[in-house]
């Protein structure tokens, strides 16, 4: 059996495609779905978010987007739900905008970049963008189109993967890990969780621990064997395994409009910061995302909304007249090279679906096949392998 350590997107969707391939699965998550899976905005850009140091991140993520239209049929056939559709699901594109000489030359070099690598982007005038995206500000002076750029509203996703997986009967045990289980030759056994108590929800009757774990005098498990376990605790996977993850602090602001402001996703760096802003299919415009080091601290504070709007105010100046929906900060887990960490790690038993860092949602469906034995090239440039210090 797998033990799969996390319930945000990247282990949700782990679990699923497991179960789905008739593997017996546990998840474990003390609050499923409510860390950085629940504070992100969704976006499915490799082209738009990558820099020039990132063409590998660039090839799991282009892999990854490419995956998810199936993904998202299949989930939401398995959910139950009408169609890819009910998971917000778009492929309108990117729009990165300039204000400046500076910005707009930046963009005439990631333009060159990108048609290099053969990647679908259009280099437009201010006009061509307004064209496109009426309420931008009328200082916006350039842009660049990446046509094949999507989005997905996350927090369907997730949903849908628990009620997926419900579906399916794999258990869900919400608990919080507290180590990983060794025998006498280091290899990872299984998982001991830590005691109930304190804000940790109790167990449902669909969360039945499997047969492999133990239990405490009241009934409650406190250990799970299994030959594998799965670590995709995001920035929190470092607390259980050698892993180089740290949290990267998001704070992000959901906006509420009677009307789409906005047809596709838009982004831009104001006064050197870069600001994003993705509209749902029902109004809501998601704004962000801050990113700051401050270990994990997941306060919303003034000073990140206030940079939030300030930025977003001057690609879109409507955005002032929205009413606030929701405010959350979420940790991404970021890794030295800003690449995931997914495969079999140099411990016998365990294996590693972290470090995610921007792009949660998007590698998702390209994690699960990974973690499945699939896409050895790709895989290459995520194992865990490249780090010493892993274990
Ligand atoms: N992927 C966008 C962010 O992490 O803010």
């Amino acid at each position: 059996m797998d033990v799969i350590v996390g319930a945000g997107v990247v282990g949700l969707s782990v679990a699923w495609r497991l179960a789905r391939d008739g593997r017996p699965v546990t998840l474990v998550d003390p609050a499923p779905a409510s860390g950085a899976s629940h504070a992100a905005a969704g976006m499915l850009a490799p082209v738009s978010e990558v820099s020039y140091t990132e063409a590998p991140l660039l090839r799991l993520g282009a892999a990854s987007l490419r995956r998810w239209p199936g993904f998202a049929a299949e989930l939401a056939a398995d959910a139950g739900l009408p169609g890819a559709e009910a998971l917000d699901l778009r492929s309108d594109g990117t729009l990165d905008v300039a204000f400046g000489a500076d910005d707009l030359a930046a963009l005439d070099e990631l333009a060159a970049y990108m048609e290099k690598l053969e990647l679908p982007v259009e280099r437009l005038s201010g006009r061509e963008c307004r064209r496109l995206e009426p309420m931008l500000a009328p200082s916006v002076r350039g842009g660049l189109l990446a046509p094949g750029d999507a989005w997905v509203d996350p927090r369907r996703v997730t949903a849908a993967l628990l009620a997926a997986l419900d579906r399916l009967g794999v258990p869900l045990v919400r608990a919080r890990v507290g180590e990983l289980l060794r025998d006498g030759g280091g290899r990872v056994t299984g998982v001991r969780l830590e005691p109930p108590g304190g804000e940790t929800p109790s167990q449902t009757p669909s969360q039945t621990p499997s047969p492999a774990a133990s239990a405490e005098p009241g009934g409650r498990a406190s250990e799970i064997r299994a030959e594998r376990v799965v670590l995709a605790a995001g920035a929190w996977s470092a607390g259980l395994a050698e892993v180089p993850v740290r949290p990267v602090k998001g704070q992000i602001m959901r906006l509420r409009s009677p009307q789409p402001l906005l047809t596709r996703c838009v982004r831009g760096t104001v006064h050197g910061t870069p600001v994003y802003l993705v509209p749902r299919g029902d109004g809501e415009l998601v704004v962000g995302a801050t990113q700051e080091e401050m270990g994990f601290d997941t306060r919303v504070t003034a000073g990140g909304l206030y940079e939030l709007l300030r930025d977003a105010r001057e690609l879109v100046p409507g955005v002032t007249e929205l009413e606030v929906a929701d405010v959350v900060a979420g940790l991404r887990p970021g890794t030295p090279d800003n690449l995931p960490v997914i495969g079999p790690s140099g411990t016998p038993g365990l294996a590693l679906a972290t470090g995610h860092h921007r792009g949660g949602v998007l590698l998702a469906p390209l994690t699960a096949d990974i973690l499945r034995g699939e896409e050895g090239e790709l895989a290459a440039l995520c194992a865990p392998g490249r780090f010493r210090e892993i274990s």
